[in-house]
C-alpha cells in the first residue's frame, strides 16, 4: 500500500524521542528536553506585529509561488552584501521552511542511482531526503578531536557522485568550517562537477567564529544552492518560512516542484520574514549571548562530569562522546529513564555518532544545570 520510494526513509529518531519524551511529560514527570532543534526565546515582537498588520491589509490570498518581490528583494541584498553572493531576486525562491528548500532540491537534481556527500554526522533530514530521491548517501567521516570539519575526501567522489551537502554552523555538532576546508570542498567540487548545497541555517548563531558562505568561493557560484531561513536566527520555527537562491536553470526547475506541491509559502507570514531581515537585529546579537553563556555552563558541567565534548562554535547543539557508558542510544535511554533528561541519539545522524548524544541547549541556565546534577548523579 505504500511506495517503494517512501519504504526507503526511516522515521526521524530526533522526532521519536521528543515524543517519548513529551509522553513522559503529559504523565507529569519533569522532563528537561534537551532533543529540541529550536529556539527557546519568543519571535520579537516587531516581526509578530508585521505579519499581523499584513494580515489585516488583505495579505490573505495566494502570493506569487517564488515569494513576495519584496521579500526576495531583502534575501537577495542580504545574500550579496552578508554572504558575498552574487545572487539577483529571480534567482531567490521563498519556501516555507528550510527544509523543504531541502527536500525540493533534492527531488529536483538528483537520479535514481546518483550518490551524494554527506559529512558524518549530519542533520536527519538530508539522508531522508537524499533517499526519497531514489540517491544513495555517502558518508565521509569527520574527527571528533578536529571539531568534526573533513579534511580531503576525493576516495569517495566516484562516477555516480552529484552532489555534496554542506552545513556549517553545523547540526548536530554546532561545528563551523574553516576558511580551508570550505576552500577543499569546493576545489572538489569544481574538479569533479558537483553541486553543492550550503545550508546556512546557524550563520548568525555563532560564536567567536566567521561564517563563510561556500557560494563566494571563485567557481561556486553556478554550482552551489545556498540555502537558510529564520526559524534558527529569529526563533520562527513554527512560521515556517525559509528560502535558497539557486543558479537561474537550477531555479527553474526547483519552481515547477514548488508551485506544484506547496504554491508558495503563507503570505502574511512572509512579510514577518520582511521585517525581520530588514527591521532591528539587537534581539538576534542578544539572543547569540545567551547561547553562548549556556554553552559555556553545558560544556564545562559535562568536562567536570568527565564526558568528553568540544566546545562548539556554532548553532546550540553539544555532541558528546558517551562510549565509556554504552552506545549513544543506550544512553539516550537511561538519561530519559533514570534523569528524566531528554536528549537525542547520536546514531541519528549518521554511523559514526553512534557513540554520541547531541544536546540541544536552547533552554533556560536554570534547566541546563539541574540537568548536569541529574546526571551526574546517573553517571556515577
Ligand atoms: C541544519 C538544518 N537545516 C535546516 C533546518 C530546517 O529549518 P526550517 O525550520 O527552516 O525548516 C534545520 C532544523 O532543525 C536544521 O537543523
Amino acid at each position: 500500500m505504500t511506495s517503494a520510494r517512501l519504504k526507503r526513509v526511516e522515521e526521524s529518531a530526533t522526532i521519536r524521542i521528543s515524543n517519548i519524551a513529551n509522553q513522559m511529560i503529559k504523565e507529569g514527570t519533569d522532563v528537561i528536553n534537551f532533543s529540541l532543534g529550536e529556539p527557546d526565546f519568543d519571535t520579537p515582537k516587531n516581526i509578530c506585529d508585521a505579519a499581523v498588520k499584513a494580515m489585516y491589509e488583505g495579505q490573505t490570498h495566494y502570493a506569487p509561488s517564488a515569494g513576495i518581490p519584496e521579500l526576495r528583494t531583502a534575501i537577495a541584498e542580504k545574500l550579496r552584501t552578508e554572504n558575498k553572493l552574487d545572487v539577483r531576486d529571480t534567482e531567490v525562491l521563498v519556501t516555507p521552511g528550510a527544509k523543504q528548500a531541502i527536500f525540493e532540491i533534492m527531488m529536483g537534481v538528483l537520479n535514481d542511482g546518483d550518490q551524494a556527500i554527506l559529512f558524518d554526522p549530519a542533520w536527519v533530514t538530508y539522508d531522508a531526503c537524499i533517499r526519497f530521491a531514489g540517491a544513495d548517501t555517502v558518508w565521509v567521516p569527520t574527527n571528533p578531536e578536529k571539531g568534526f570539519i573533513p579534511e580531503d575526501f576525493s576516495e569517495y567522489i566516484n562516477s555516480k557522485t552529484r552532489m555534496i551537502v554542506v552545513n556549517t554552523p553545523g547540526n548536530p555538532t554546532g561545528g563551523v568550517f574553516s576558511k580551508k576546508a570550505l576552500k577543499c570542498i569546493s576545489d572538489l567540487a569544481i574538479d569533479h562537477d558537483l553541486l553543492v548545497i550550503s545550508d546556512e541555517i546557524y550563520e548568525k548563531i555563532i560564536y567567536d567564529k566567521e561564517h563563510i558562505s561556500l557560494g563566494s568561493f571563485e567557481g561556486m557560484q553556478d554550482r552551489t544552492i545556498t540555502v537558510n531561513g529564520f526559524s534558527k536566527a529569529y526563533a520562527m520555527t513554527g512560521w515556517r518560512l525559509g528560502y535558497l537562491a539557486a543558479p537561474p536553470e537550477i531555479f527553474k526547475l526547483l519552481l515547477k516542484i514548488h508551485s506544484h506541491s506547496v504554491s508558495s509559502a503563507t503570505t502574511f507570514v512572509q512579510y514577518g520574514g520582511l521585517e525581520a531581515l530588514t527591521g532591528p537585529q539587537d534581539k538576534v546579537k542578544a539572543m547569540v549571548e545567551r547561547f553562548k553563556m549556556r554553552r559555556d555552563i553545558l560544556i564545562n558541567g559535562l568536562d567536570n562530569i568527565g564526558i568528553k565534548c568540544k566546545r562548539p562554535d556554532g548553532a546550540f547543539y553539544a555532541f558528546a562522546d558517551v562510549s565509556e557508558y554504552g552506545t549513544g542510544s543506550e544512553v539516550a535511554e537511561m538519561l530519559l529513564r533514570e534523569a528524566h533528561v531528554a536528549v537525542t541519539p547520536g546514531i541519528a545522524f549518521g554511523p559514526s555518532g553512534k557513540d554520541f548524544i547531541r544536546i540541544s541547549y536552547a533552554t533556560s541556565v536554570d534547566r541546563i544545570s539541574e540537568a548536569l546534577i541529574r546526571m551526574e548523579k546517573v553517571f556515577e
